[in-house]
């Protein structure tokens, strides 16, 4: 039997893949069985941040692994307290609680921000506000946070006490912090999976504003956001706010499985031993090369993510079969006049791996990608959204 065969037959049908095996890669280039090369313009959705076997990261890695693969929370590591005290200090969180995907982080955000109501305001005030088309992760209750019906059919009931806002509607948002016993506000700056939107600064001041007044407290998703994608460390710095609590993940951990919850001023101290967990939290591994990551995407770093995507924003918003682009940074979503599976199947078919974000392309690269690399996807993305 064939890998695709031996998949199709043991692995749970939760995914519907593309007719591509991957066996290797190095820096933006992917390799499938048949040793086709491709362009990565997907990152494994956002994660590999220097792209494949990046030579720093790789040594990170295997140094930490080489010495101690695991330690337990029962124990002190250095790249733990390390990869939590650079984190701390390049945003002004306080404390970081560390976890092995998105979905835990933002698990660890709402419970944190739950646990800061009750102790504050009374165990009524647990509900969080999210916003329509967002996505928060697939475990109950965050997928009870992610404003979509799609993902929720079959799977309810859901963890009670999530209300829903559009983006852009703070008179909504308003609404719901009037009528209900609130704890947080939670949102992406760029709803991703939503099909790759920003939400615009005056909303995002809007509802630090409603936070403020409402005494509620802010999260961030920074899981597809951060790490650098947007231009910014994380995308709530473009929007110039401190939130309260931010959740990563992706990106942070290079190709490793890594999530943070970072708590800041007002949720230090929401945790006290026993509260919350994680077997794998803040593996020795994982935050060894994480550290490696986060040193490297410094002011330098991050303009070079802003020119690489204006680049890319020149060349595909006057390109032909183009309707749109949004997003920021190196996350964008290119709206297309054909149906974007015909474009993303062009675009695989000529070496290039863009992914999809609802009816748009979407553009993950390995935010150091070569401009070399990066104007042949573009060309090869040009292509394919051209009337052909
Ligand atoms: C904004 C956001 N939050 C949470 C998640 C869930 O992350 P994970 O799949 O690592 O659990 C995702 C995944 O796409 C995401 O984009």
């Amino acid at each position: 039997m064939s890998i695709k065969e031996i998949d199709k037959q043991y692995v749970a049908n939760t995914y519907a893949r593309f007719p591509i095996e991957l066996v290797s890669g190095k820096g933006s280039k992917l390799y499938d069985a048949d040793g086709k090369e491709y362009i990565d313009m997907g990152t494994g959705i956002g994660v590999s941040v220097f792209g494949v076997g990046d030579e720093e990261w790789v040594r990170a890695v295997t140094n930490q692994l080489t010495k101690l693969q695991h330690t337990s929370n029962l124990y002190y590591s250095e790249p733990c307290a390390l990869l939590a005290e650079h984190l701390c200090k390049r945003t002004g969180a306080k404390k970081v609680f560390f976890s092995n995907s998105g979905a835990e982080a933002n698990e660890c955000a709402i419970k944190a921000a739950r646990k800061y109501a009750a102790t504050n305001k009374g165990a009524e005030y647990y509900n969080i506000i999210t916003l329509n088309n967002s996505f928060h992760g697939r475990t109950i209750t965050t997928l009870a946070a992610t404003g979509q019906d799609n993902f929720h059919k079959d799977f309810l009931p859901l963890t009670e006490g999530f209300l829903y806002a559009d983006a852009g509607d703070l008179q909504g948002v308003e609404g719901l912090l009037k009528e209900n016993k609130v704890a947080a506000i939670m949102f992406e700056t760029v709803q991703g999976e939503g099909g790759v939107v920003p939400l615009t600064q005056e909303f995002v001041s809007g509802l630090k504003k409603l936070a403020d007044e409402y005494n509620v407290l802010l999260i961030v998703d920074e899981v597809q956001t951060g790490n650098g994608r947007t231009g910014a460390l994380y995308g709530y710095m473009k929007y110039g706010i401190t939130p309260d609590i931010v959740s990563t993940a992706k990106g942070i951990g290079g190709g490793l499985p890594l999530g943070a919850t970072m708590l800041f001023e007002k949720t230090e101290n929401v945790y006290t031993p026993g509260d919350h967990g994680s077997t794998f939290g803040g593996n020795p591994v994982a935050t060894a090369g994480a550290l490696n990551i986060l040193e490297r995407i410094d002011d330098e770093f991050l303009s070079s993510v802003e020119k690489k995507s204006e680049y890319i924003i020149n060349e595909l918003s006057s390109a032909e079969g183009v309707k749109g682009i949004t997003g920021l940074g190196l996350m964008l979503g290119i709206e297309t006049e054909k149906d974007v599976n015909e474009v993303l199947s062009y675009c695989q078919q000529n070496g290039v791996l863009p992914i999809k974000a609802k009816n748009k392309l979407r553009l993950l690269p390995p935010l150091n990608i070569s401009f070399e690399d990066l104007e042949k996807a573009i060309n090869v993305i040009k292509k394919a959204c051209g009337v052909n």
